[in-house]
């Protein structure tokens, strides 16, 4: 049986430790801001956003929520973001995607200024990334890294297999690994013979958006299995992409949803705009 990588209790543990370096800031008047802005109703971003005020809030980040129609126009957003740029108190600037689809997502992630792209998804940001120097780094496979770091999972020369091929996780969690020495490979939803590939992996990272994809099937014995999924079942349950059930016997350690990946990337976002306060003082 899988060793559980409790993504809620490590969230909990740094963000103490951030709860401190903000204490510590304030007595030098210096107070991180986030600003995360939200167009239109989406049910799961609200929901989303909420929680990523809640935990500002606990770590003492001043945090503002710009909620915006769903008719808002780019132009709109844009100069909405160009403000933002501009204004001190903010040290991060989040844009929660998806966006609604008259907005071009591109455009809207270029006119972050990249000093302030905590989601680190500017291209300058994704650049540096790619070429083994990063800046800011997409936070949820940067919390997969601090997990792997604090369960001590080994990742030099072993075969990392990444299940989705997304800007915001999958390429930038196949470049973490590359930086770490894994052997990476991505694979999407064409890649044939996924199964075999993946049951080849020593670190199985699956992003892909499809509630309960990965069975037994995909998994070796011993593998360290990573969920990023965030589905609903028909019942309205949040489920992952791995039918944990049956895979967490295989595996050696294996994250859950909830309380897995989740509560990581809220906190690789607070961590890189308290890094920035720092930074931009
Ligand atoms: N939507 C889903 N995940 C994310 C994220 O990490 N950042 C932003 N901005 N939007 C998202």
């Amino acid at each position: 049986m899988a060793q559980i990588i409790n993504g809620r209790e490590l969230a909990d543990k740094i963000q103490a430790e951030l709860a401190m370096e903000v204490a510590e800031m304030k007595e030098k008047n210096i107070v991180p801001g986030l600003v995360v802005i939200i167009v239109g109703e989406d049910s799961a971003s609200q929901i989303y956003v909420r929680n990523k005020e809640k935990s500002a809030e606990k770590v003492g980040i001043f945090s503002k929520i710009d909620r915006l129609p769903a008719e808002t126009t780019e132009q709109e957003l844009l100069a909405k973001i160009a403000t933002y740029n501009q204004d001190e108190h903010f040290h991060g600037i989040l844009v929660q995607l998806p966006l609604p689809a008259h907005i071009n997502e591109e455009e809207v992630i270029q006119a972050i200024d990249p000093q302030k792209d905590v989601d680190g998804f500017h291209p300058i940001n994704m650049g540096h990334l790619l070429i083994g120097k990063p800046i800011k780094i997409p936070c949820t496979p940067y919390g997969i890294m601090k997990m792997f770091e604090a369960y001590d999972i080994e990742l030099e020369g072993k075969n990392a297999v990444i299940i989705g091929r997304s800007n915001i996780v999958g390429k930038p969690m196949a470049q973490l690994l590359l930086m770490e020495n894994a052997t990476v490979t991505m694979t999407h939803s064409r890649t044939k013979n996924l199964k075999e590939i993946a049951k080849a992996a020593d670190i199985l990272v699956v992003a892909i958006g499809k509630g309960h994809f990965v069975t037994k099937e995909f998994v070796k014995e011993g593998a360290v299995v990573i969920d990023v999924g965030m589905n609903r079942d028909a019942n309205g349950k949040l489920i992952g992409d791995v039918k944990f059930d049956e895979v967490a016997p295989l595996a050696s350690y294996i994250t859950p949803v909830p309380k897995g990946v989740g509560p990581m990337t809220i906190t690789m976002l607070l961590e890189q705009t308290v890094a920035n306060a720092r930074k931009l003082k």
